[in-house]
């Protein structure tokens, strides 16, 4: 199994440690700052006796070696700094998407694309666009990191093992995004059980400013270690064939009653890369907000045609 991981920045070289570490897939990271993915996969490389596992991992600046991946991850584009939303990296960042999957595409068309970089659920869209492939094959990191968030706050609240967590957060990756409460349990207690109304509202509203948070305290990136923890999940779950079910960026096709647009819902994660979406029961305002969200998403699309046309 192979994989390529676009840009070697702190997501996407701790994407590839996760990756070789966990003994999932051997690596290539590219960047096209010269030496940038060379060093970082070199050093990672140096790692492996230490750690014990004999994932080749290698880096360059071209894309020829992706050639045989099985998954390229797109993490290559700007983070946020202190003050900006996920959607003010649209121009740039959907440029910096067209132009990285053109070129993969050239050289591993049937790679399955994990798109990481923001506004996550554009970047996917923009992926899906101009690769042309079947939305299964065409996938958005967003959830898994914005449900981990989640399941550690309540696991902080309540001082118990994290893992013990489960918790769903769907929708864009934004402020819209929508943490359910009503589906997260701890070893099968539901949440609303354990922590009162007003302490849950608390969580949900910190789980949606969450990344931001961490902007705030890094002022010159966002956060990488919880997303490339996201990421290898997702990616284990593919390869090994787990068939996780996963809070994923999928295109809708009627869905929630969501046509056309990208946007997290649980979805199984298997060889068949996302194959199937599950639409599970919404109250009356989940599904109100999961359809804020798919206007919002639906917005900074057109928003991006629109850029486009104009260019
Ligand atoms: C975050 C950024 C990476 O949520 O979107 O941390």
């Amino acid at each position: 199994m192979k994989v390529t991981i676009v840009g070697a920045g702190n997501v996407g070289a701790t994407c590839a440690q996760r990756i070789v570490e966990a003994d999932i897939a051997e690596v290539y990271l590219v960047d096209v700052i010269e030496g940038l993915a060379t060093g970082k996969a070199l050093d990672i490389a140096e790692a492996a006796p230490v750690v014990g596992h004999s994932r080749h991992i290698e880096g360059g600046e071209d894309y020829a070696p992706a050639a045989g991946s099985d998954i390229v991850i797109l993490t290559a584009g700007k983070p946020r700094t202190p003050g900006m939303s996920r959607d003010d990296l649209l121009q740039v960042n959907a440029a910096i998407t067209t132009s990285v999957v053109e070129s993969i595409v050239a050289v591993a068309p049937d790679a399955l694309l994990l798109m990481v970089a923001n506004p996550l659920d554009v970047t996917t869209y923009v992926a899906q666009q101009v690769s042309g492939l079947p939305r299964e094959r065409v996938i958005g990191m967003a959830g898994v990191l914005d449900s981990s968030r989640f399941r550690a706050f309540i696991a902080m609240e309540l001082g118990c093992c994290p893992s013990e967590v489960t918790a769903m957060v769907l929708g864009g990756h934004g402020d819209s995004m929508v943490p359910l409460p009503r589906h997260s349990t701890v070893s099968g207690i539901p949440v609303t059980q354990l922590i009162p109304a007003e302490r849950l509202e608390a969580i949900v509203e910190r789980t949606r400013k969450a990344g931001g948070e961490i902007v705030s305290y890094l002022k010159t990136g966002s956060a990488f270690y919880a997303p490339s923890a996201a990421v290898t999940q997702m990616v284990g779950s593919i390869l090994r064939d787990e068939k996780r079910i996963l809070p994923t960026c999928v295109k809708l096709q009627g869905e929630y009653g969501i046509d056309d647009v990208f946007l997290g819902v649980p979805a199984v994660l298997g060889a068949g890369g996302m194959e199937q979406v599950l639409e599970v029961e919404l109250s009356d305002e989940e599904r109100a907000a999961l359809d804020a969200s798919g206007d919002h998403v639906r917005e900074t699309i057109a928003q991006w045609q629109k850029l486009q046309q104009e260019s």
